[in-house]
């Protein structure tokens, strides 16, 4: 053997045995310092001898995968939910239910109910393949690379490990990681997450995995499903999925009756606030296999267990004042600043008071304590007054009239709880709202640019709308500088550096590729959403057909109602929009569909899973948005549910081989085009 690669298979196997120490069995034998000094080795090995790395290397747990856009896989078994229970009635319910079903009194295992992001991780001979989303249940995302930097998914496993694996859990952000997460966000103006687990699933979604690698993510595994799996029950499974590389659950405990099981949760309502990651409940799941096919699923959710949810917390505390924000619509929306409180795991300081109609009709006043809620799943909610506490002379929190920041008179449309602000060409927020819109992910997607940069573009004086944008230049950027404050009130001078400009200046070249229909999404027409943009772009074509059409033209299309109709018309009478859209189309932006790749909308692949496999004329992702617009769906896993591998030069023989022994047609790209031709004309 290559003494090099004799060298990455030791290190590979060294580097995986201390990440078995440390991350499931907490017993770390070397320091940290070591690891990364072996891990550096590794990868720069990797690096020259790539033919030698193992698919499963631990230099993967670094991250630095990008993944573009996620594809969809559908799940081998489906991603079923439980049945919530709230109250100790409802478990007795449950109970005498399925004891009625069985001949004699189950076992219950008793676990941690996670709050964070399920997820199905897919071992193929004990190498981890896949890792997949919840989605609808049916098919998810596919987040593989991000999933392998989290540190308690076991990248392979050993020992008598069946061929086809599924391991199900959860993935958390414990509490420790959301606050640094937080804090760091709030430093450079981005805004924060509201709780641990949208933290967990906004964190999955990232492209650049090596900043996934940074979250602190970790993985609870809750149970395995495959073929002739060597054990029979819940418990037993669990065990031995430990001796093949998963962490035991932090809590696991099997109760012999629904008694024990009441204990259990009464147990940890009480102590949940001492665990360092987030819970919302417990789950009970029938301990025996047996027992749990007697009595079964609904096509929902299984029958053999419950999840029992924890009432919301709810606490009180003092309002110690209102802000009124603007949006990027110009709606005003008032924010109680709360003396901060603690509340199911975090610190709440603030919380929104929705609109004027809500804080009249909960009559608040100036210093009342406010109870806040927070359940399972959302932010902090005020769900009321503790008027108790009120003291004679409080005074009732007034609405502003006027705009908090511009000072315009605020107008309120008819039918509609908000204010706005109607300044919307002068007024900051509004002006810096639209901007981050058009930069965001979904619109024109330019990651180099954040809420923090535009903000300081914006305090500088350099740009103003969506076309000021472009205007950018090295010299314009470099050197600009920004004063922060922390929270101790001490500020700091931030300045772009060499790199950052260049990565502003590169992301936006590259938006100049965006299709039309994002650009439309990215320009922000009032109620003009993504779906909508996309259906205006189809079917108006372009920019000028559609800014020229009449109100029944645009009412023609699917989606579009009056509303939405006397928007676009009256976006497009302003001279100043028009103006900005005329700069983009010259900076070089798409305002028309492309019609050499863009297929008129078909439903002709509807039904239809389509896996994307190789290398072909046109990108890649160009192709799949062609498949989808034809009503298509990209998966990336071959299954028997594929109608069709769309193969390109270079497709993996694996894939080729796996398609072949399930009998799944092979198309090349020209069978493709004429595929959707021929449909096209009959
Ligand atoms: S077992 C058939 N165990 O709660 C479903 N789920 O609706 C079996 N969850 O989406 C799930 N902790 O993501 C199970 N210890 C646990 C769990 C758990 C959290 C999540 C899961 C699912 C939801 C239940």
């Amino acid at each position: 053997m290559d003494p090099i690669q004799e060298k990455i298979d030791k290190l590979t196997e060294e580097l995986h045995r201390h990440n078995y120490y440390y991350y499931m069995l907490d017993e770390p034998r070397i320091s940290d310092y070591d690891f990364d000094q072996l891990l550096q080795q590794l990868a720069e090995l990797e690096r020259q001898y790539p033919q030698y790395a193992h698919p499963d290397s631990p230099t993967q747990r670094v991250g630095g995968t990008i993944t573009k856009q996620f594809e969809t896989a559908r799940h081998v078994y489906p991603m079923l939910s439980l049945g919530n229970t709230y109250s100790e009635g409802d478990l007795l319910e449950f109970d005498t239910r399925v004891r009625g079903l069985l001949s004699r009194q189950p076992a219950y295992a008793c676990e941690l109910k996670y709050d964070g992001v399920a997820i199905s991780l897919i071992y193929e001979d004990g190498v981890l393949v896949r890792a997949v989303t919840r989605g609808d249940g049916v098919q998810g995302d596919v987040a593989t690379a991000n999933v392998k930097t989290i540190g308690t998914v076991p990248l392979h496993l050993t020992g008598d490990v069946p061929p086809l694996l599924e391991a199900r859990g959860e993935i958390v952000m414990p509490f420790a990681s959301f606050e640094a997460l937080n804090a760091e966000r709030e430093e450079i103006g981005e805004q924060p997450f509201a709780n641990p687990r949208n933290a967990a699933s906004g964190s999955l979604k990232l492209q650049n995995s090596a900043e996934v690698a940074k979250r602190g993510l970790q993985f609870k595994l809750y149970y395995a499903l495959g073929e002739n799996l060597p054990f029979q029950t819940h418990y037993d499974g669990l065990q031995t999925l430990h001796q093949w590389g998963f962490r035991l659950p932090d809590v696991l405990e099997l109760k012999p009756d629904i008694q024990g099981v009441m204990d259990f949760i009464a147990h940890w309502h009480e102590h949940k606030k001492e665990l360092p990651f987030p819970i919302d409940g417990i789950v009970i799941k029938i301990n025996d296999f047996e027992q749990q096919t007697q009595v079964g699923s609904t096509a929902k959710s299984p029958r053999w267990a419950i999840a029992y949810k924890f009432p919301a917390e709810r606490v009180s505390t003092p309002l110690l004042s209102v802000d009124f924000q603007v949006g990027r619509t110009g709606i005003v929306t008032p924010v109680a600043n709360l003396q901060p409180v603690s509340l199911a795991g975090t610190v709440v300081k603030r919380a929104t008071l929705n609109n004027r109609d809500f804080i009249k009709d909960m009559d608040i006043h100036y210093g009342d304590w406010l109870f806040v809620e927070k359940g399972g799943e959302i932010i902090p909610k005020i769900v009321g007054v503790d008027e108790a506490h009120r003291a004679v002379d409080a005074q009732p929190v007034q609405f502003v009239t006027h705009c908090p920041v511009c000072g315009t008179e605020l107008r309120n449309n008819e039918g509609e709880a908000g204010l706005f602000c109607p300044n919307e060409l002068h007024c900051a927020p509004q002006i810096k709202g639209r901007l981050e819109h058009f930069i965001s992910r979904k619109a024109m997607n330019i990651d180099s640019l954040g809420e923090g940069k535009i903000d300081m573009l914006y305090t500088n004086g350099l740009v103003r709308n969506a076309a000021d944008l472009y205007d950018l230049t090295f010299e314009s950027l470099f050197g600009l500088e920004k004063v922060v404050e922390d929270e101790s009130g001490k500020s700091r001078v931030l300045s772009f550096k060499e790199k950052s400009v260049q990565n502003i200046l590169n992301g936006l070249d590259a938006s100049k590729k965006v299709p039309f229909e994002r650009v439309l999404y990215a320009i922000g027409i009032r109620y003009v959403g993504e779906v909508t943009a996309k259906k205006l772009a189809r079917y108006f074509r372009n920019i000028d057909t559609l800014a020229s059409a009449t109100k029944e033209e645009l009412m023609s299309v699917e989606d579009v109602g009056d509303r939405v109709a006397d928007s676009i018309i009256q976006h497009f009478n302003s001279t100043e929009n028009l103006q900005v859209v005329m700069r983009l189309r010259e900076a070089g932006l798409q305002f028309e569909v492309d019609e050499q790749t863009a297929q008129p909308a078909s439903q002709k692949l509807n039904g239809m899973n389509i896996i994307v496999s190789g290398v072909f004329s046109i990108p890649r992702d160009e192709l799949k948005a062609i498949i989808e617009q034809n009503g298509g769906k990209n998966v990336s896993s071959i299954s028997k549910n594929t109608t069709f591998v769309l193969a390109g030069e270079k497709m993996g023989p694996e894939k080729r081989k796996k398609a072949e022994s399930l009998n799944i047609p092979i198309y090349s790209e020209e069978d493709f085009w004429k595929l959707i031709k021929d449909e096209e004309d009959s």
